[in-house]
């Protein structure tokens, strides 16, 4: 399950992501300070932007499923 990629276009996965969170990232902008995460498409940073609905996960969602952000 950690090894499912959050963000494909920078290779980032639900691990490096859950890691930086535990080191005390609590918004997507912080997240975004630690990791490349959501510089290309930026479909991985909210439902909003994947209005395909390709991505089973967007950060935006996942930090509010953790911290009730
Ligand atoms: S999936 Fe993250 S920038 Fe494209």
């Amino acid at each position: 399950m950690e090894d499912i990629l959050v963000c494909e276009c920078k290779n980032i996965s639900l691990k490096d992501v859950l890691e930086c969170i535990n080191n005390g990232c609590d918004s997507v902008e912080e997240i975004q300070k630690e990791l490349p995460v959501g510089q290309v498409c930026s479909m991985c940073l909210s439902s909003k932007n994947d209005l395909q609905g390709e991505k089973p996960i967007h950060l935006d969602k996942l930090l509010k499923s953790i911290k009730g952000k």
